[in-house]
C-alpha cells in the first residue's frame, strides 16, 4: 500500500474553506520544504458540507498567498470513514470536536482526535483556533499565525 508508511493527518473545521484548508496548505508546504513528503499524507475536511467542492474563501486565499501558500484544496464533508483512513484528526475548536466525535465508530477512535492548539505553543492564550469567517482581515492573519506555529511543532514532533 502506497500510504502505509506515512502519518496520515486530517485537519477539520466547520466549513473547510478557511481554517482547515489553510492548515492543509501550510502543513504541505512546510513538509515539502523539509523534504518530508514521503512521511506525511495531509488532507482536510469540514463537519458542515454546505461548501463542498469550493476552493477556500478568497479572503483566506489572499492572506495565505501573501505568506507564500497556494491554497487549492476543494472543500469536502468529514465522514465516518475518515476515522479509518487517517492516523490523526486535528480539529480547530470545541464545536468541531463534538461534531467529529459524534461520528466515531467506537470510543477508541477518539484517541485519534487532537485539538490543533495542542501544538501551537507560541499562542498560549488561545484554547481554540478562532473562526475567521465573520471577522476582518486581522482574523485571517491571526489564524495563519496560529497555524504556522502549530504545523511547525507538529512536524518537529512527528519527524
Ligand atoms: P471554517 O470557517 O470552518 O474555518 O472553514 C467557516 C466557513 C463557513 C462557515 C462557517 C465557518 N459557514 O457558516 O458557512
Amino acid at each position: 500500500m502506497e500510504n502505509v508508511d506515512k502519518t496520515r493527518i486530517l485537519f477539520v473545521c466547520l466549513g473547510n474553506i478557511c481554517r482547515s484548508p489553510a492548515a492543509n496548505g501550510v502543513m504541505e508546504q512546510m513538509v515539502g520544504e523539509q523534504g518530508l513528503q514521503d512521511k506525511f499524507l495531509i488532507d482536510s475536511a469540514g463537519t458542515y458540507g454546505g461548501h463542498a467542492g469550493e476552493l477556500p474563501d478568497p479572503r483566506m486565499r489572499v492572506a495565505a498567498s501573501r505568506r507564500g501558500y497556494n491554497l487549492t484544496h476543494r472543500s469536502r464533508k468529514f465522514r465516518e470513514q475518515d476515522f479509518h483512513d487517517f492516523d490523526m484528526i486535528i480539529v480547530m475548536d470545541g464545536s468541531n470536536y463534538e461534531n467529529v466525535a459524534r461520528l466515531a465508530p467506537e470510543r477508541k477512535y477518539l484517541d485519534k482526535v487532537y485539538r490543533f492548539v495542542e501544538f501551537s505553543k507560541n499562542h498560549p492564550n488561545w484554547s481554540y483556533v478562532p473562526d475567521p469567517y465573520y471577522e476582518g482581515h486581522e482574523g485571517f492573519e491571526l489564524v495563519l499565525d496560529i497555524l504556522e506555529d502549530g504545523c511547525a511543532e507538529l512536524i518537529n514532533r512527528l519527524k
